[in-house]
């Protein structure tokens, strides 16, 4: 039994230096280990600034839903006094268009291992 405990931990050490190159090079970038991704042609800000957009995008959508459907509030007011509609559809992909869905939102959440269920009934715009 002793023994047993020891020398699942010595494999556990041994595995987890073993593989210090790989885990270090991936998360060795930090949080910020992601894909690079394109900012839409001809747009030079998101909706809130980008480092709130990199980490809190889900938790934007999840409030701009519950401000459209039940409190009918549809305007999203950014930093910067710009107004947008509280539409993940005309919105992040109205703007994000060019790269679209499938190599700016698909790309990064892919890489991550994201898949948002958004598409079983929202759509993705034609040739996005
Ligand atoms: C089961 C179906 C369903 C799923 C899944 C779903 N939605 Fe929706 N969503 C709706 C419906 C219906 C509305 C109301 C549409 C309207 O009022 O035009 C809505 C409205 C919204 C709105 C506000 C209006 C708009 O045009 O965007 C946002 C934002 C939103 N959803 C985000 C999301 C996000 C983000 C996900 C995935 C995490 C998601 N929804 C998943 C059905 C769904
Ligand atoms: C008016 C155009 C516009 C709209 C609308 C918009 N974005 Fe953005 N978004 C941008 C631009 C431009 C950038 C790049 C900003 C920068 O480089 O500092 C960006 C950056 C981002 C990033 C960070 C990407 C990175 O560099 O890692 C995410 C995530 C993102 N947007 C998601 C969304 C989502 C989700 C929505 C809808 C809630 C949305 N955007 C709406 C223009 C827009
Ligand atoms: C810079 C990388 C990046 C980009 C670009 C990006 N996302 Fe995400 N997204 C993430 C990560 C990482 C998560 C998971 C975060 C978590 O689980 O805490 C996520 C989660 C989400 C979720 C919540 C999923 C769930 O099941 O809870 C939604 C909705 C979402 N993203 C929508 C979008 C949309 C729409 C776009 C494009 C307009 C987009 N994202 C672009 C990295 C990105």
């Amino acid at each position: 039994m002793h023994d047993r405990g020891k020398v699942l931990t010595g494999l556990a050490i041994f595995l987890v230096l073993v593989l210090f190159p790989v885990w270090f090079s991936l998360f060795g970038g930090g949080l910020a280990a992601a894909p690079a991704v394109s900012k839409p042609a001809g747009e030079d800000r998101c909706v809130e600034k980008t480092e709130y957009m990199k980490t809190s995008h889900m938790r934007l959508l999840d409030a701009w839903r519950d401000d459209a459907v039940r409190n009918g509030d549809h305007t999203h007011v950014d930093p910067w006094g710009r107004k947008h509609e509280k539409s993940l559809v005309r919105s992040c992909l109205g703007c994000h268009k060019d790269p679209g869905y499938t190599q700016f939102c698909r790309k990064c959440h892919d890489y991550t291992g994201v898949d948002p269920n958004c598409w079983e009934c929202h759509v993705i715009p034609e040739g996005q």
